[in-house]
């Protein structure tokens, strides 16, 4: 047996389901059965948006922080290196329209460089983006920013008076690595009715780079990335009242080849009966919860997803190493 904070017992008997449901509105609802249909499937999955609570949003900035993660002082290096040539592309008195805006800090980089008029950060948590627009307004007077709460992946809805011309959407980080190529294909087509005829894109993709660094990337020696991986389970308990014991679960990333993408999972480490109220799944021991895919896209491969989105014409900035790059892409 191997040593861990797990204390369940593998026999333990199974707890009856409590079949008392809390009140929810419609929209808690549909979350709340997408989130089981996916805990019901074969293969156990979790959606990778499940991270961002207000725990997970500090983690992930904490992840941000690794001398392990290189993506996000890459790409902060990146823009400074070739910021001029960047807003050159991209064009000043922009209408900055981030999604998955987080903490702001790159689109507040970002609309200082361009002398934006406006910008509108989009996120789910809604509450942590609120205080990021707040010092956003602080930093920029000049700026008119928003703080819109949505799932992008939803379709979301923007304030009636945001200017409909020279709007561009700023999608850093590589985000657009958390979903498939279909499903990145679909989102880039959603992005560019957003920012209609005149407007563009400059998003951030992580490239493709040897298996070591990848994996310790996704692998922290401080188990920051473990913790953040384990607290999507915290947060489904709160949603969806689940009873998922954290420590019970390994964190597990490898980069997959063949797809070319960081696959992060959760292993059961003893065999798991976990209930939520009406419902509940047993796990072996070893079995998976796939948390999330982080799709590592060549220049080439990337260019032909903007293609099949719709997309003109796209340009592209890379660091020194070749690790990371920015893509502009008119609409
Ligand atoms: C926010 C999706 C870009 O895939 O690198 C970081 C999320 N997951 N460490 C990424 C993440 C584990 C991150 N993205």
């Amino acid at each position: 047996m191997p040593l861990n904070a797990c204390s369940e017992s593998p026999r333990a008997a199974c707890p009856p389901a409590d079949d008392e449901m809390p009140v929810a509105p419609a929209k808690a609802l549909a979350c709340r059965q997408e989130i089981i249909s996916t805990l019901l499937a074969p293969r156990a999955s979790i959606s990778p948006k499940y991270f961002y609570d207000q725990r997970g949003s500090e983690l992930f900035e904490a992840i941000t922080r690794l001398p392990e993660y290189y993506p996000t002082r890459t790409e902060h290096a990146l823009l400074q290196q070739h910021g001029h040539a960047i807003a050159s592309a991209v064009g000043r008195g922009r209408v900055v329209i981030e999604p998955g805006a987080g903490n702001c800090a790159k689109g507040l980089a970002l609309c200082r460089s361009l002398a934006a008029t406006h910008f509108v950060g989009v996120d789910i948590s809604l509450d942590y983006l609120r205080t990021a627009v707040l010092r956003m307004r602080q930093a920029l007077p000049g700026l008119d920013a928003r703080a819109v709460g949505g799932d992008i992946t939803a379709g979301v809805q923007l304030p009636a008076d945001i200017p409909r011309r020279r709007r561009l959407v700023f999608y850093p980080g590589s985000s657009i690595g958390n979903f498939d190529p279909p499903q990145a294909v679909a989102l880039l087509a959603q992005m560019r009715a957003l920012v209609l005829a005149d407007g563009g894109l400059l998003v951030g993709i992580d490239l493709p780079k040897d298996r070591a660094t990848l994996e310790a990337a996704y692998d922290d020696a401080a188990g920051v990335t473990a913790a953040f991986n384990r607290n999507a389970l915290v947060h489904l308990n709160r949603l969806i009242g689940s009873d998922f014991k954290p420590q019970c679960w390994r964190h597990l990333a490898f980069f997959n080849a063949a797809a070319s993408r960081i696959e992060m999972h959760l292993e059961a480490r003893s065999a798991q009966c976990v209930r939520w109220p009406g419902g509940g799944r047993d796990f072996a021991a070893g079995e998976r919860i796939h948390t999330e895919n982080s799709y590592k896209h060549t220049l080439a491969a990337f260019d032909a997803l903007l293609r099949r989105a719709g997309y003109a014409s796209s340009q592209a900035w890379t660091d020194a190493r070749g690790w990371f790059a920015m893509v502009h892409a008119r609409a």
